[in-house]
């Protein structure tokens, strides 16, 4: 793999070099290298240790200058104000250094792997059995698939989860009910699949759940459907099973829509662990950590109390013996850790799930599972909220299911498409709206931070002006076709060539894809990755206005700016890609 030094990590070791020969005692002392509006890069780290060594800032500075190697890549290199550097690079070295980005056969942009990558475990997109998907359901699938492609680009083995809801007592009920009901399913899931039957199961769902909640001997009844269900009885979970496939049929068609990819294997729902269930309660009783509380097994935390002041345990097992959420995902641990022996946990969860995952992780740290190699994180999402800014919901009240809401972002991007449309199909029109509205839903919640609400706004998402990925979209489809115009003329970099301010500024952003890639995976921010394309496709702008490609000057120059045209394309590309977002050629 040809990975390429960005400029700023060569500006930075020219300078840490001069640096400690210039203050030896400073050991490997941090210039802290910024971009900046007056020159290209500013340093301002020589401050504090000049005051950490009782020197001259300005003297120290001075030294540093006179030390620095400078010539093919630092054009100009002064001291400003109390002691920054000002950095200028030259053009030479930017344009070698996207030449050599552009050079990488890989599709790689010479971005490096991390130095040490590890094996994370992500639980992500995890829906529930016979139940339809909603709104909710939304972030946890796109921000999960976005991390999963960052991590994966830095070379992190990346083990997918999806922890779907497939056990427990609400399957009790729905069997129960069916066996009481049964023609409620006769006539219509059989002939039926994907989306269709889903609805209907959903429907006999909340009917089972209504029966559940009014009739106490039902609840008996399905109580002990539960038992039989843990303990195989095999009409009960040969029932179970067709609700689980016939499920898993509509969420594949569900996260086709969402253009994601999601394999079979990494489906281990909670299910999935449940002979490790009776296991994991036994570890924790016997090592202390979980005790018997009115017949519960429990963990107690100091600062966890409730309204009452009393505190709040997290219950591993029930007193009538029933293992509930917390004993499902402790064993998910347990597997994680010791099977797949992953170094970093990572979870895409609701908020409102945090004192949850707070618990269950406390108790794995006691019970040994987790430590210094071995972190669990939550990545915590907010509420997804309506125009109103209220949770998202139907006029009638009710949660917006996720299908119906990707239909209309797919309906009002097509009309998008429709009005720029020049030389498109019907065919083409419905492929681009489909991945100009499944691209805008997904960056309108990629380019908020997780863990803040958003509001989710139609009109906003599919705009061509503002931070959305119609705007990226269509940036990338022009450059195309500006390559299709260039006809004979190709792509070339040419390095004895000046550059314009914008174009600059252009190769300095292009330059720096690498950097924000490294950012962004190592803090599950794909908001980072998003606000660093946006800006590109800025920089794109103001060069395209200010530099004319085809009619530059010279052949060179021509040839050099249609190659800072293509690295833009590449770049947006490649980081459009990471977000789980197509690029389509034309638009
Ligand atoms: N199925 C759950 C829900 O819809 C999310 C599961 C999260 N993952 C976990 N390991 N608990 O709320």
């Amino acid at each position: 793999m040809a990975s390429v030094t960005s400029l700023s990590d060569s500006v930075h070791q020219r300078l840490a070099a001069a640096l400690s020969a210039a203050l030896p005692q400073a050991g490997s002392a941090d210039p802290l290298l910024r971009r900046s509006d007056r020159a290209d890069f500013q340093a301002n780290g020589i401050l504090a240790l000049a005051k950490k060594e009782k020197a001259n800032p300005r003297e120290l500075a001075a030294q540093v200058v006179s030390r620095v190697e400078s010539g093919d890549v630092i054009k100009d290199i002064e001291v400003s104000g109390p002691g920054f550097l000002n950095i200028t690079i030259t053009d030479r070295a930017i344009t070698e250094t996207l030449a050599a980005r552009y050079a990488d056969d890989t599709g790689r942009l010479g971005v490096p792997h991390a130095e040490r990558p590890g094996t994370t475990v992500i639980d992500y997109a995890q829906p529930n059995v016979a139940k339809e998907m909603h709104v909710g359901h939304l972030r946890s699938a796109v921000i999960g698939d976005s991390v999963t492609q960052l991590l994966e680009f830095t070379g992190e083995s990346v083990v997918r989860r999806h922890h779907i809801g497939d056990w427990g007592t609400q399957f009790g009920m729905l069997i129960q009910y069916l066996e009481e009901h049964p023609h409620e399913l006769d006539h219509k899931a059989d002939e039926v699949s994907g989306e269709e039957a889903m609805s209907n199961l959903d429907r006999i769902y909340k009917a089972a759940r209504k029966l559940f909640d009014a009739d106490e001997e039902f609840k008996t009844r399905a109580r002990r459907r539960v038992v039989d269900l843990q303990a195989g009885e095999p009409r009960t979970l040969a029932m179970w099973q067709k609700f689980v496939d016939e499920s898993k049929i509509y969420f594949f068609s569900v996260f086709e829509k969402l253009d994601m990819e999601i394999r079979d294997p990494d489906i281990v729902g909670e299910s999935g662990y449940n002979d490790m269930l009776a296991e994991t309660c036994r570890l924790l009783e016997e090592s202390g950590v979980a005790v018997r509380s009115e017949g519960a097994l429990c963990v107690f935390f100091d600062d966890i109390k409730g309204p009452d002041g009393k505190p709040v345990p997290l219950i591993v097992q029930k007193s009538d013996g029933g293992y509930g959420y917390a004993a499902t995902d402790l064993s998910a641990i347990r597997d994680r850790v010791f099977t797949i022996k992953a170094n970093t946990l990572l979870y895409v969860v609701d908020a409102r799930q945090s004192l949850h995952f707070k618990m269950v992780f406390e108790t794995a740290r006691r019970a040994g599972w987790l430590n210094e190699d071995v972190k669990a994180v939550q990545l915590a999402f907010g509420t997804v909220l309506g125009k109103d800014g209220k949770p998202f919901k139907t006029r009638e009240g009710e949660t917006v299911r996720l299908v119906d809401l990707l239909d209309e972002a797919i309906d009002r991007a097509s009309a998008v498409v429709r009005e720029k449309a020049q030389d498109l199909s019907e065919e083409e029109i419905a492929e681009r709206g489909t991945q100009v509205g499944i691209g805008a839903v997904k960056y309108a919640d990629l380019s908020t931070s997780a863990n803040r609400d958003y509001k989710f706004d139609l009109d906003q998402m599919v705009s061509l002006n503002g931070d959305t990925s119609v705007y990226l979209q269509y940036a990338y489809a022009r450059i195309q076709s500006i390559l299709r115009k260039a006809g004979e003329a190709r792509p070339v970099a040419h390095p004895e060539l000046n550059l314009h301010e914008a174009e600059r500024a252009l190769g300095l952003h292009a330059d720096s894809f690498a950097a924000t890639v490294a950012e962004a995976a190592a803090e599950y921010a794909p908001h980072k990755m998003t606000a660093y394309l946006y800006q590109l496709a800025s920089h794109y702008t103001t060069f395209y206005d200010k530099c004319p490609v085809l009619k530059a000057e010279s052949p060179e120059q021509i040839e050099n700016r249609l190659f800072l045209c293509d690295i833009t394309a590449r770049t947006l590309h490649r980081g459009m890609a990471l977000l789980g977002i197509r690029t389509p050629e034309r638009l």
